[in-house]
C-alpha cells in the first residue's frame, strides 16, 4: 500500500502525488477513447491452426519475449518506489515481458535514490529500458545524464519521453521545448545503446515520428490518448482555478492511441530508404489505453512491434506480484485467442493480417 510520506525535494514531491492521485483518483481521458473499439478482426471460423501451437514469442532489440508486451515507464526516485519497480521487475521476469522504469531524473541528481530504479538482481535477463525527460536536455542534462541512466540499471536501452502539455499544466513545469529535435539526434549518435522516444499520453503525430526518423531514433512509442490523462492527474493537483478551467477545456486534446500508431507507421514506410537512419528497423511500440490482450492484437495488426500497459499493472502491483503476473496471463490469453480467432500463428502473422477491419 502507497503510504503519502512527503519526500523533500520539489520533484520527488511530485513524483509522489503523481502516483497517490493516479492509484486513487479516476484519472481516465473524460472524452478520448484509445479508438481500438472503432476496429474489430473478422472471425475465421476454420483457423486450420492449434491455439496450443500458437507462438507469441518475438525478438526486440535481440532480446527474445515470451509476449510482445512491456510494462510502462512509471515510478523511481521517491521511497515508494524501490518495491514497487522490483516487483515489477519480478513480474517482468516471470512473464518474459519488457518493461521501463519512470524518470531517472531523481536518480542522476541523488545518488541515494539510484537503489530505487535498480531491478537486475531481480530481473537479470528483462529488456529493460532507462527513462529520463527529453525537456532536461534543456536544462542542464547531455549524453552523460543519458548514458549515466543507461548505466545505473544496466539497461537495453534509454527510453526518453516527451511531454509538452503535461509540463505545460504543471505550476513547476520545464516547458522550453527548443531545439530539442537536434539534441536527442545527438544522444542517437553518441549513446551506446538504443534510442526509443514517446509521449507520455497525448500521442506522436506523423510529422513528429518523421523529425525523429531525421534524428536517429530506433525506436517510438505512441504514448497516445485514451488511457491514463496527465491533464486530469494535475487537474487533482493544482490549486490554480484558471489552470483546473483550463485542463477542463482540454479534455479532447491528444492523438488516440490506435491513430498514432497508423501516423507513425505510415511515417516509418513513406521514409523507408530516403535517408540513411531509416535504413535500420525502427520498433513501434503502442502504448496508451491499452487494457486488454484484443486492444493489444489490434495495436500489433495496425502496426505496432509491442504494445505496453501503465496504470493498470500499477493498480496490480499493488495487490500482490502474483495478481499483476495473473493480469499479464490474462493479457496473453485474450491476444492468443483474437490470434487464434484469425488463424495467425505468430506474431509475424498477425502484423500482417488481412482481417482487421474499422467497423461500420
Ligand atoms: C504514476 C505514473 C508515473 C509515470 N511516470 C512516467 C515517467 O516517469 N516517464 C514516462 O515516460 N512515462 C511515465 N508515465 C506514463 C506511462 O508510462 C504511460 O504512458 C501512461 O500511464 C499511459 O498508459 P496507460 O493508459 O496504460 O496508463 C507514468 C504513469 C504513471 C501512472
Amino acid at each position: 500500500m502507497v503510504k503519502k510520506e512527503m519526500s523533500k525535494s520539489p520533484n520527488g514531491k511530485r513524483k509522489e502525488e503523481h502516483l497517490l492521485i493516479t492509484l486513487n483518483q479516476d484519472v481516465s481521458f473524460k472524452k478520448i477513447n484509445a479508438g481500438f473499439e472503432g476496429y474489430s478482426f473478422i472471425h475465421q471460423a476454420l483457423p486450420e491452426i492449434d491455439l496450443d501451437e500458437i507462438d507469441l514469442s518475438t525478438q526486440v532489440f535481440g532480446k527474445k519475449l515470451n509476449l510482445p508486451l512491456m510494462i510502462s515507464p512509471m515510478v523511481g526516485g521517491i521511497s515508494a518506489a524501490e518495491e514497487i519497480n522490483m516487483n515489477l521487475a519480478k513480474v517482468s521476469q516471470i512473464c518474459g515481458i519488457a518493461m521501463g522504469v519512470g524518470s531517472q531524473r531523481t536518480g542522476i541528481e541523488n545518488a541515494a535514490s539510484q537503489k530505487t530504479y535498480q531491478v537486475r538482481k531481480v530481473a537479470p535477463e528483462i529488456l529493460l529500458f532507462a527513462n529520463l525527460g527529453a525537456v532536461q536536455l534543456n536544462y542542464g542534462f547531455s549524453i552523460n545524464e543519458c548514458q549515466k541512466a543507461v548505466n545505473m540499471i544496466d539497461a537495453d536501452g534509454l527510453i526518453i519521453h516527451l511531454n509538452p502539455l503535461q509540463e505545460a499544466f504543471q505550476p513547476e513545469g520545464n516547458c522550453n521545448f527548443k531545439n530539442l529535435a537536434a539534441k536527442i539526434e545527438d544522444i542517437c549518435r553518441n549513446l551506446h545503446h538504443p534510442v526509443i522516444v514517446r509521449e507520455v499520453g497525448f500521442g506522436i503525430s506523423k510529422e513528429t515520428t518523421l523529425k525523429l526518423i531525421q534524428a536517429g531514433v530506433s525506436g517510438i512509442d505512441t504514448g497516445g490518448a485514451g488511457g491514463t490523462s496527465w491533464i486530469e492527474v494535475e487537474k487533482y493537483r493544482t490549486e490554480s482555478k484558471i489552470i483546473k478551467n483550463v485542463a477542463e477545456s482540454f479534455s479532447d486534446w491528444g492523438i488516440p492511441t490506435s491513430e498514432s500508431i497508423k501516423m507513425i507507421k505510415e511515417a516509418v514506410s513513406s521514409s523507408k530508404g530516403k535517408n540513411k537512419n531509416t535504413d535500420n528497423k525502427i520498433v513501434i511500440f503502442a502504448s496508451g489505453g491499452i487494457r486488454s490482450g484484443l486492444d493489444a492484437a489490434k495495436a500489433i495488426a495496425l502496426g505496432a512491434d509491442i504494445a505496453a500497459i501503465g496504470l493498470p499493472v500499477l493498480k496490480n502491483i499493488q495487490v500482490s506480484v502474483n495478481s499483476c503476473a495473473d493480469y499479464i496471463k490474462e493479457i496473453e490469453t485474450g491476444l492468443k485467442i483474437a490470434m487464434f480467432g484469425i488463424g495467425a500463428h505468430n506474431i509475424n502473422e498477425l502484423k500482417n493480417t488481412r482481417y482487421l477491419k474499422t467497423k461500420v
